[in-house]
C-alpha cells in the first residue's frame, strides 16, 4: 500500500482513469483530471491547450486558481514556460525570478510561487500542457513530474477519445492534431449559448469551416487595487483568424455600455483584433441567407442605379490594364467564383493583354438545402500548384466566402494569390482579408445587376443598381 503523497497520487490516477472510462462529456472528464491533480499536489492546476494556430495557449480547465489569474491574456506558447515548444517538463522555483513566466506580476498577485508545466502529447505531437501552481516554494521531484505526466496522458486519451467519438480524424503520430487539440473548445458548443443569435452565428461559422471557441477568454478592463471590477468577455474567438467577434444583438440601451467596454478593450489590449456585430448587421447577415426579420422586407424591382454600364466598362478596362502591367510574363490563372462573377470575368479577361488561364469554381450557400457545411459544387480543373492565381470575385461582403475559397486554393499549393473584386461592401466585413484590386466600393445595401442576382433574378441588367426599397404602402389584413 502506498504511503505519504503517493497515496494521493494513486487515488487521483485511479479516479481520473475511471473518469476517462466513464463516457462522461469531455469537459467533465478534464475537470476531474485537473481537480485531482490539484488536490493531490495541494496546489492549483490547469490544463492549457494550443489553439488552431498552434501559437496560443488557452486555459481549458482549471482548479484552485483565482479568476484574476485565469482571465489574463491568452498566452503565447513560445513565451509561456516553454514546455510546449520543447516537449520537456519545465519546473520553476520562483515565478518572480524566471523569464519563462509570461505574466510574473499576475502570478505573484495570485499568490503563486512555484510552477510546473508538463507537456500534454497526443501521439507524438504536443497539444498543450498540464500545469501545477503552488503557494510555497516547491522543488518538484521526479515523482511529482511522473504523476503530472500520467495525468496529462489521461487527459490526452480523453481528448483523443472524444475526437474519435465525434468521428473526427483520430490523432495519429505526426498527423494533424488541430481537431483533437481543440476538442474541448469544440465541446463548448454543447454549452448553452446566452442568446439564440449566438448559436445561429456558430452554425454559420461551422458552415464556412471556421474554427471557433465560445467565450474562451475574459479581459479585465478596470481594477480597484488588485481586484478586477470590470471585465469584458467577447462572444467568440476564431483561432485560425486570431479574431474575436462580439454580437450585440440585445437591447439598444445596452449598446452604449458595450461600445464603452470595447473602446477600453482596444486601448488596453491593442494587439487584439475584434469585430463588433450590431443587431442590424446580424439581421442583414441572416437576410443575405434568405431568412431572419429583414428577409421579408426587401422590395422587388430595380432601385437607384449606382454604376452605369459605361462606367463599369471604363473601370473594368482600368483594372485589366493594371493587372496586365503587374503580371506581365507571369501567366496568371484567373479563378472566378460563380455565379455572380461571370459578367465581370468575361469583360475583365477580354481587356487583358497578357497570356492567362481561366477557371471557375462554385460553392453552396448557407440557407440552402444542406446548411451544415459549405460544399464545393464545382471545383477548378486547372492544376494551380506553384502558380500565380488571381481570384476574381463579384462582391466581397462579410468575407466568409473569400476566406473559404482562399483556404481551399492555398491547400492546392498556389504559389501566390491576389484578390480582385469588382465590388467591395466594406462596412459589412467580418473577416478582413486584404483586397488587392477593387472596382468600386458599394454602400451597405443589396445590389443587383451585371451578374449579381436577387433570388436568381436581375443578373442580366447591364448596370449595377440597388434593389428597390419596399413600398411604404403596406396592405394589412385585419381580422374578419
Ligand atoms: P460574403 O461571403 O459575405 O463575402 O458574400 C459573398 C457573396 O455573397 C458574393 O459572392 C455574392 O454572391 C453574395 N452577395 C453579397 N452581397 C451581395 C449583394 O449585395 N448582391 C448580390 N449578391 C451579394
Ligand atoms: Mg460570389
Amino acid at each position: 500500500m502506498p504511503v505519504g503523497k503517493e497515496r494521493y497520487y494513486y487515488k487521483a490516477v485511479r479516479r481520473a482513469s475511471a473518469a476517462v472510462n466513464s463516457g462522461l462529456e469531455l469537459k467533465a472528464v478534464l475537470a476531474t483530471i485537473v481537480r485531482g491533480t490539484a488536490r493531490a499536489m495541494n496546489a492549483g492546476a490547469s490544463l492549457v491547450l494550443l489553439d488552431a494556430t498552434k501559437k496560443k495557449l488557452i486555459h481549458s480547465a482549471s482548479w484552485g486558481l483565482p479568476q484574476s489569474y485565469l482571465r489574463k491574456g491568452i498566452m503565447d506558447a513560445d513565451r509561456s514556460l516553454t514546455e510546449v515548444p520543447t516537449g520537456q517538463p519545465v519546473a520553476i522555483l520562483d515565478v518572480a525570478q524566471d523569464s519563462r513566466v509570461q505574466y510574473p506580476d499576475l502570478a505573484r498577485k495570485a499568490g503563486i510561487v512555484s510552477m510546473l508545466g508538463v507537456p500534454l502529447t497526443i501521439g507524438a505531437t504536443v497539444a498543450g500542457s498540464m500545469r501545477v501552481y503552488t503557494r510555497q516554494t516547491v522543488e518538484f521531484s521526479n515523482q511529482d513530474i511522473n504523476f503530472v505526466t500520467a495525468m496529462a496522458n489521461l487527459a490526452a486519451v480523453a481528448i483523443n477519445n472524444d475526437a474519435l467519438r465525434q468521428q473526427k480524424t483520430p490523432a495519429e503520430p505526426g498527423g494533424d492534431l488541430s481537431e483533437a487539440g481543440t476538442a474541448p473548445l469544440r465541446q463548448a458548443r454543447s454549452a448553452s449559448f446566452a442568446h439564440p443569435s449566438e448559436e445561429e452565428f456558430a452554425q454559420i461559422l461551422d458552415f464556412y469551416n471556421i474554427e471557433w471557441a465560445y467565450e474562451p477568454q475574459s479581459f479585465p478592463l478596470a481594477w480597484e487595487g488588485e481586484r478586477v471590477t470590470e471585465m469584458f468577455t467577447p462572444d467568440f474567438y476564431l483561432p485560425g483568424l486570431e479574431l474575436y467577434v462580439e454580437l450585440t444583438t440585445m437591447k439598444q440601451s445596452l449598446v452604449t455600455e458595450k461600445n464603452h467596454k470595447l473602446r477600453c478593450l482596444r486601448e488596453l489590449y491593442p494587439e487584439i483584433n475584434i469585430t463588433l456585430l450590431y443587431k442590424k448587421d446580424f439581421d442583414r447577415l441572416l437576410a443575405k441567407f434568405g431568412y431572419g426579420p429583414l428577409a421579408q422586407e426587401r422590395g422587388q424591382g430595380v432601385g437607384e442605379i449606382l454604376h452605369s454600364s459605361a462606367e463599369i466598362q471604363r473601370r473594368v478596362r482600368e483594372m485589366a490594364k493594371k493587372l496586365s502591367k503587374d503580371y506581365a510574363n507571369r501567366r496568371p490563372v484567373m479563378i472566378g467564383v460563380l455565379r455572380g462573377v461571370f459578367c465581370f470575368m468575361a469583360d475583365l479577361i477580354r481587356q487583358m493583354t497578357i497570356p492567362l488561364d481561366v477557371d471557375f469554381m462554385a460553392i453552396s450557400y448557407y440557407g440552402g438545402e444542406d446548411s451544415t457545411i459549405v460544399k464545393i459544387t464545382k471545383d477548378i480543373d486547372i492544376n494551380v500548384d506553384g502558380r500565380l492565381v488571381i481570384l476574381v470575385e463579384d462582391i466581397v461582403d462579410t468575407g466568409f466566402t473569400l476566406n473559404f475559397v482562399i483556404n481551399h486554393l492555398k491547400a492546392k499549393g498556389v504559389a501566390e494569390l491576389v484578390v480582385c473584386t469588382l465590388l467591395d461592401k466594406r462596412t459589412r466585413r467580418i473577416i478582413d482579408i486584404p483586397l488587392d484590386y477593387v472596382g468600386f466600393k458599394v454602400p451597405d445595401e443589396f445590389v443587383i445587376g451585371y451578374g449579381l442576382d436577387y433570388r436568381e433574378e436581375y443578373r442580366n441588367l447591364p448596370f449595377i443598381s440597388l434593389l428597390s426599397k419596399p413600398s411604404p404602402l403596406k396592405i394589412r389584413r385585419g381580422k374578419r
